[in-house]
């Protein structure tokens, strides 16, 4: 439809209408099938009248061809002028092909294999009703105490979140459905990792590292952004008129639609910054918020309003106009049921290749972060005991994967990967332990309102289980261990205060310690853990975050060297949860902890650098990095410094390995990091291949925002850092000259 005729849609729609389309709800007012949905925030009545139900705008986590279209063609034989509902979802790491998790999406460094898991996440999706995505989530996360690191495919990296951002966006946009980058802005810096608290950072702090991502996304054309939690510097970002208004709109250009998070609106109360309900509406919609996600703020308070102030009336035109606009561009007015096709529903969800391309991009994520003696990859012909509350579980797609994939019976355990590795009669299983002691695990249900468990003869079941996993190992040649945290503890409202494993699973990896035998760990976890206190007594560490359904495939083939392991961090792994946060481009201080003495920045009882560093990750082949070059070590505003590397895989495994370019500015009008990333290269060798690698350097490269937060480079010397991680790097100094 012409945008003409958007307007003409407008200006013959009543005032309920209107407000109507500023509302999203979840779908069970429009259906009793309340099991088919998960909720994602505090369910509440929102007092929606009947008549006003064929009002709303949109809905969110309505997925399934057959239904979406149930709901739409009843939708629209109530709505007065036919104004199709958009149907929104968080398909976070897959619709039904459930990929890693986003963060370890992010340790691929690969654009291809990120373009790949999003775009059959988005035509899954689409066949399957949903027009919008609540995705990419491009929070910076520096605290793995935080729940929703998992989300986050940049990590700890502006440079590598906003490249993936903008793939994300412009692949959605390639198949057709609508993003929406989340959660803006700089959700992830809340206070002590705990969700929904504080953020507060200088002006400088944010534009250096929390905006980028967000930036990068809206410069790729996302649809949408959505509002976070979190008050930044004192007022609640859904409210938050110099953000919203100032910064996205005016400053970024986004004039695409804003949607609250769930409930967020009505929670500028709670925050003490709106002082009801009503107050909630203005100061929000006055922010160019424009839908209400899960709340009845709008709703209940912005006719009132527009009687009182006829500006309101054209604040909520605005807010409308950019709703209609968004259905116009997906082309709902002519076709409201979008990309929704029960065949292709049928044939694409979860084929056989989408599962087999999860099982590839998956196992080429995993991050190798131990292999003594090099004992992997093993051999088929070991005895081995898989071993461990991981070894047979089922629950390995992550919180966000459960809204949507229901057939949990089809995701590929640690035990079946392996067993189409292996001859069966050389493989014995035995859990060994829960993930967490059942006392632990009912007070994690408690804690997030689920009904707690009872289990007979408890610590005998417990004991015995115990003893026969040791019997196991004792009569194996190498030990798997799949060991980490349940998937509950963590995702939205997952904050910990403490990383490090469980008791019950340390106790049991002590005493396989003392059998003498080689252990693989395999680690399950929606964050980086602190390892510290039993990775001495693994041979090797495998982190495979929370693999998909396809991640006892993936991570076989990775243990069993049919995929050579190319994963690199993307967020540091912390030495113990006292650490936290932990990030590689982090300031010097003046007493850098390489002083020795008492009176450096340092803890007393734990090294102050991260115990595995951003952008480490091991490979099976053995890469050596020698001559760095410049072409020069001047560089001005207009020139470029060539810079060569070469990289040798001194091994006959052949591999992918990503090399990585960091650069320091070592004097600054304001101080700057120990080194940022700046550009990397995933460069496949083969066996005992040599390459030379090369970056050029530009003067882009060199900009910071500086004390008068100008966007600038400044003369002075820099170290340019090459190598395969953000700690094992050949360096060269350079200038740059006026
Ligand atoms: C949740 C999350 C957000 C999600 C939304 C809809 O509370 O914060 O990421 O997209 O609600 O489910």
């Amino acid at each position: 439809m012409i945008q003409e005729k958007i307007i003409d849609l407008l200006n013959s729609m009543t005032l309920d209408e209107k407000i109507g389309q500023l509302i999203q709800i979840t779908p069970q007012l429009y259906y009793d099938d309340t099991s088919s949905t998960a909720e994602t925030g505090p369910i509440e009545k929102l007092g929606i009248s009947e008549e006003h139900l064929y009002n709303i705008g949109s809905i969110l986590n309505c997925g399934g061809a057959e239904k979406v279209k149930k709901v739409q063609d009843i939708f629209l034989s109530k709505n007065r002028l036919h104004i199709p509902l958009l149907f929104m979802a968080d398909v976070i790491n897959g619709f039904k092909t459930i990929f890693q998790i986003p963060l370890l999406q992010g340790c691929s460094w690969d654009l291809n294999l990120i373009q790949k898991c999003a775009e059959i996440s988005a035509k899954e999706a689409a066949f399957s009703g949903i027009q919008v995505n609540f995705s990419p989530m491009v929070d910076l996360v520096r605290d793995s105490r935080w729940g929703r690191v998992l989300e986050s495919t940049g990590g700890e990296d502006p440079y590598l979140g906003s490249i993936y951002a903008k793939t994300i966006v412009e692949t959605y946009k390639s198949c057709g459905i609508a993003s929406c980058v989340k959660h803006f802005a700089a959700y992830g810096a809340s206070q002590s990792g705990r969700d929904y608290n504080t953020v507060d950072m200088s002006e400088r702090e944010f534009r250096e590292y929390y905006l980028p991502s967000y930036k990068s996304a809206i410069e790729a054309n996302c649809d949408l952004v959505m509002t976070a939690f979190n008050i930044l510097n004192g007022i609640p970002c859904s409210s938050n008129k110099y953000l919203m208004y100032d910064i996205l709109r005016n400053e970024l250009k986004f004039n695409g639609v804003v949607i609250s998070d769930y409930s967020a609106i009505k929670e500028t109360i709670n925050h003490g910054y709106a002082k009801d309900s009503k107050d909630a509406a203005l100061k929000s919609l006055n922010a160019t918020v424009d839908i209400d996600m899960m709340s009845n703020v709008y709703y209940n308070n912005l006719k009132n309003l527009a009687f009182q102030d006829t500006n309101i009336e054209k604040l909520i035109d605005n807010a409308v106009l950019r709703v209609l606009t968004l259905k116009n561009n997906l082309g709902l007015f002519e076709n409201p049921y979008g990309q929704l096709d029960i065949e292709k529903e049928k044939s694409y969800v979860m084929s056989s290749e989408n599962l087999e391309i999860a099982r590839k991009t998956t196992a080429n994520t995993l991050v190798l972060l131990e292999n003594k003696n090099n004992i992997l990859p093993l051999n088929n012909n070991s005895k081995i005991a898989l071993i461990g509350p991981y070894a047979e579980n089922k629950g390995i797609s992550g919180i966000w994967s459960t809204i949507f994939y229901k057939e949990i019976e089809k995701t590929i355990t640690l035990k079946e990967g392996i067993e189409k590795k292996v001859n069966v009669d050389n493989l014995q299983i035995a859990r060994g332990c829960h993930i967490l002691k059942t006392s632990e695990f009912n007070n994690l249900l408690s804690s997030i309102g689920e009904s707690c468990i009872t289990i007979q003869n408890d610590d005998e079941m417990e004991r015995q289980e115990f003893e026969k996993a040791i019997n196991v190992a004792k009569n194996s040649d190498i030990i798997i261990l799949a060991i980490g945290e349940h998937y509950k503890q963590s995702g939205e409202g997952g904050s910990r205060s403490t990383i490090e494993l469980p008791d019950i699973q340390l106790n049991l990896l002590n005493e396989l310690y003392k059998l003498g035998k080689p252990i693989v760990a395999v680690l399950f976890s929606g964050r980086p853990l602190a390892v510290k206190n039993f990775v001495d007594k693994v041979s090797a560490l495998l982190w495979v975050g929370f693999p998909g359904i396809q991640g006892g495939n993936s991570i076989a083939d990775v243990l069993f060297g049919d995929v050579n392991p190319c994963g690199k961090l993307n967020m540091s792994f912390p030495q113990s949860t006292g650490q936290c946060p932990i990030y590689y481009n982090h300031y010097s201080t003046g007493r850098p902890h390489t002083y020795n003495t008492r009176y450096a920045s340092r803890f007393l009882d734990i090294p102050t650098y991260s115990y595995y560093p951003f952008g480490y990750g091991l490979s099976y082949s053995n890469f050596e990095y020698s001559n760095l070059v410049l072409s020069s070590d001047i560089i001005t505003e207009n020139s470029t410094i060539d810079l060569s590397i070469n990289v040798k895989n001194n091994s006959n495994v052949p591999g992918y390995e990503v090399v990585q370019l960091y650069i320091q500015d070592l004097v600054g009008s304001v101080v700057r990091p120990v080194k940022e990333l700046k550009g990397f290269k995933k460069v496949f060798f083969n066996a005992f291949e040599e390459k030379i690698i090369s970056f050029s350097i530009n003067n882009d490269m060199l900009k910071f925002y500086n004390h008068n937060l100008k966007f600038v480079s400044e003369a002075g010397d820099f170290k340019v850092f090459v190598g395969s991680n953000s700690r094992d790097n050949l360096w060269k100094v350079f200038s740059k000259i006026d």
